[in-house]
């Protein structure tokens, strides 16, 4: 064999004794990091969300992660290990995901003709996530650095002067309906790869576990537009007051005594 043959075959592949465990390991640990990436966006989604019961009780929910109610003063370091463990996550989710990207143009083509051949929706699904999470690399980076690095600006006011005020709530927009689409559909395929739910009927259930991922898909979309608009219509209102920190009403009048 001529040593470009030997590069082409794999050197040494031939020789080794058993196959390699390392792309069942790296595909359950992609599974693994996208399942806990899914349920955390679930909870931020939910916890994001306070805004729309009242101000103080967005208030109230940051300072919780701030360890506020438990040593009785904040420390928004606790909130930079959070975001530091989930940007580890993100990271490596990424970069497992990169060995099933297209390499070249060949390869683009051959999946893009099979697709159009199949027409079969999981394909398609595929190729959407594919694109999305391709787009999240770059639309969700900022916001985690920003969450790293000034945790302390995580409040009603300080949250709504940044979407408002600091022009953040377009990447939002954007990001938003990304992060939905592509947590639904991971969150759908891997249901359907790790057969969990699945019936007797595989048919029926892949059709099942669709439409609760678009449920899904819409109602964490509807949640995410009403809790930007509120950040939005609370960051215009605050416009003339931008870096004012939020204050709750029983500290107000303490202050005020
Ligand atoms: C621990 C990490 C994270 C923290 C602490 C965090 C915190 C926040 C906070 C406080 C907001 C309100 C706006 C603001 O203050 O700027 C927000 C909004 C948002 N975040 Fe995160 N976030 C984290 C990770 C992520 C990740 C990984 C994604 C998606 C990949 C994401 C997507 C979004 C979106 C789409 C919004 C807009 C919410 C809406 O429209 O309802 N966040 N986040």
């Amino acid at each position: 064999m001529t040593p470009n043959a030997d590069v082409i075959a794999g050197v040494g592949l031939k020789e080794r004794p058993r196959k390699s465990r390392w792309p069942a390991r790296m595909d359950v640990a992609q599974s693994v990091s996208g399942l806990l990436l899914g349920l955390f966006m679930w909870g931020h989604m939910f916890f994001v969300s306070s805004i729309l019961v009242s101000e103080k009780f967005m208030w109230t929910i940051t300072k919780m992660f701030e360890g506020y109610f438990f040593f009785g003063k904040p420390y928004p370091i606790i909130v930079s290990g959070v975001v530091a463990v989930i940007i580890i996550l993100f990271v490596m989710h990424a970069l497992l995901a990169l060995r099933k990207f297209p390499a070249n143009y060949r390869q683009y083509q051959a999946f893009s003709a099979h697709r159009k051949l199949f027409g079969h929706t999981d394909t398609t699904l595929w190729w959407l996530q594919f694109l999305t999470g391709f787009a999240l690399f770059f639309l969700a980076s900022p916001h985690l650095f920003q969450m790293l690095v000034h945790p302390g600006l995580i409040g009603p006011f300080e949250s709504s002067d940044r979407v408002w005020s600091g022009g953040w709530w377009p990447l939002y927009l954007i990001l938003l309906f990304v992060v939905e689409l592509h947590g639904g559909i991971g969150l759908y395929r891997l249901a359907v790869k790790w057969g969990w739910l699945s019936g007797a009927d595989a048919d029926a259930s892949r059709r099942r576990l669709q439409r609760a991922k678009w449920a899904l898909t819409i109602f964490f979309l509807v949640l995410g537009l009403a809790t930007l608009a509120a950040y939005m219509k609370i960051g215009y209102a605050h416009r003339d007051k931008v870096g004012e920190l939020y204050v709750p009403p029983a500290q107000q009048q303490e202050v005020g005594k």
